[in-house]
């Protein structure tokens, strides 16, 4: 693979600076925040008197503790501008989340939210490896998810030829790929999964494109996809981290040089973790929920945002700022079989280490009397022997029972069985509604 690590004189001057000077200046762009969000959003106004939190009274970062969260609830309530902290007329683009259950939640940016997000796209395609000059072959879905412009503006920020292919016509990806020749591409680890079958299947060598990095993220994935990934294309896996409500891509990102969790930009989002059933703010280094705080958002400042997703907070390595560790899944996506917890991550990190088996697959959850039953649907590898595989898928029933401590059962499809998705792979089925 290709050294990418970038020059320490391309990186932003803040990517440099010491601890002590990022938390002073995170300490007033807090203040400022919060004082904004009080002012313009009447939802926050009342939040914070019911609390008897005031932004004045803010003294250092662990103050922030006094306020209130907010939940994707809030935001539905307000739905759509009722959180914009300025007049409508200052918004310059609307983004909307996935929203897989009810109404989406509507986000907004003014011109110079917009300027902060190409920024940090930038900051965070550099750090994966991202040059000026390269060309950025973008799959993430254009249009009201964030993915596609965010990525698109934050390569043209950084001087790059930016290619907008979006999702979907997986073989017109690899015609362009191959005629375009991008050294990085930017998709969800699991489109980019369906590309390289379909290079395969074309007879194109994976190893032998121009592409040099790849910026993966808007849902969880593991080391072990990371080392799929980096053995068939010849080339750096990162993994970017980011939502709606919060930006978009661009939160946080792993650097090339350590591969080592994701560096979350502290300039502009304060993180913390807590614990998701109690809301106590855990110490860092401890697993819980992530909640962000904009310090610099204009148009839709957040303040102790839920994320839901999964994580730690570990310190800065390649920059100063913190990491947070590879997201093992959000609260929602937590299966409980038998009071045991599972995510669909555990069940990828087993999968990846079985040859035989490929790393398509879905957990779909069933019922049976009172209890909640898991078959995971995975697809025999290409190029695999089917009583290997279904060896292969036996064998992983002992491995989840050994390492995760539940019963599942494995049904080993034919490959391209499993359904593919040209964005977000939907990893959990649950039959269970539908009874
Ligand atoms: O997925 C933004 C994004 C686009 C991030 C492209 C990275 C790349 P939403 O559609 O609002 O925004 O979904 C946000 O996706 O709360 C996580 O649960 C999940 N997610 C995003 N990035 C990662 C990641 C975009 N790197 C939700 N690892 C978040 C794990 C991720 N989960």
């Amino acid at each position: 693979m290709q050294d990418r690590t970038p020059r320490p004189d391309e990186l932003d001057p803040v990517e440099r600076i010491g601890v002590d000077e990022l938390r002073a200046r995170q300490l007033d762009r807090l203040r400022w925040s919060l004082r904004h969000a009080y002012d313009h959003v009447p939802h926050y106004r009342r939040a914070f008197d019911d609390a008897g939190a005031h932004p004045d009274d803010v003294r250092d970062l662990a103050d922030l503790a006094r306020f209130p969260f907010t939940a994707k609830a809030e935001l539905r309530e307000n739905y759509p501008f009722g959180m914009f902290a300025v007049p409508r007329e200052k918004v310059a683009r609307l983004h909307a989340s996935s929203g897989t259950t009810g109404r989406p939640t509507v986000v907004g940016y003014t011109r110079a939210d917009l300027d902060t997000w190409a920024k940090l796209m930038a900051r965070s395609i550099r750090a994966a490896g991202g040059r000026r000059g390269d060309r950025v072959h973008v799959a993430y879905g254009y249009g009201l998810f964030t993915g596609g412009l965010g990525a698109h503006y934050g390569a043209e920020e950084l001087g790059c030829t930016v290619i907008p292919v979006s999702g979907g016509m997986t073989e017109r990806q690899v015609m362009l790929i191959r005629d375009l020749e991008p050294e990085v591409i930017m998709v969800t680890p699991s489109y980019m999964l369906a590309i390289v079958d379909e290079m395969e299947r074309q007879g194109v060598d994976p190893r032998a494109t121009s592409l040099r990095v790849g910026v993966f993220g808007a849902e969880p994935w593991t080391e072990d996809m990371r080392r799929e990934l980096e053995q068939r294309l010849d080339m750096h896996a990162l993994d970017i981290y980011g939502l709606s409500e919060v930006m978009g891509p661009g939160v946080a990102v792993e650097c090339v040089e350590t591969k080592d969790g994701l560096h979350l930009w502290e300039d502009h989002f304060y993180p913390e973790i807590i614990d998701p059933v109690t809301g106590a703010v855990l110490p860092d280094g401890e697993r819980g929920e992530l909640v962000l705080t904009s310090l610099t958002k204009e148009a839709m400042p957040v303040v102790r945002y839920r994320t839901r997703d999964l994580t730690r907070l570990l310190p800065g390595t390649a920059r100063p700022m913190r990491r947070i560790e590879k997201i093992t899944g959000r609260t929602d996506d937590m299966m409980i079989l038998r009071g045991v917890n599972v995510f669909p991550t555990q069940i990828e990190e087993l999968i990846l280490r079985t040859p035989a088996l490929s790393p398509h697959f879905q957990c779909v959850l069933d019922r049976q009397g009172r209890l909640d039953t898991l078959t995971v649907h995975v697809e025999r590898r290409a190029g695999a022997a089917v009583d290997e595989a279904e060896r292969a898928g036996a064998a992983l029933v002992e491995q989840v029972k050994n390492t995760i401590g539940v019963s599942v059962a494995v049904r080993v499809i034919e490959p391209d069985g499993v359904e593919r998705s040209m964005g977000k792979m939907r990893r959990i089925v649950d039959q269970r509604r539908d009874r």
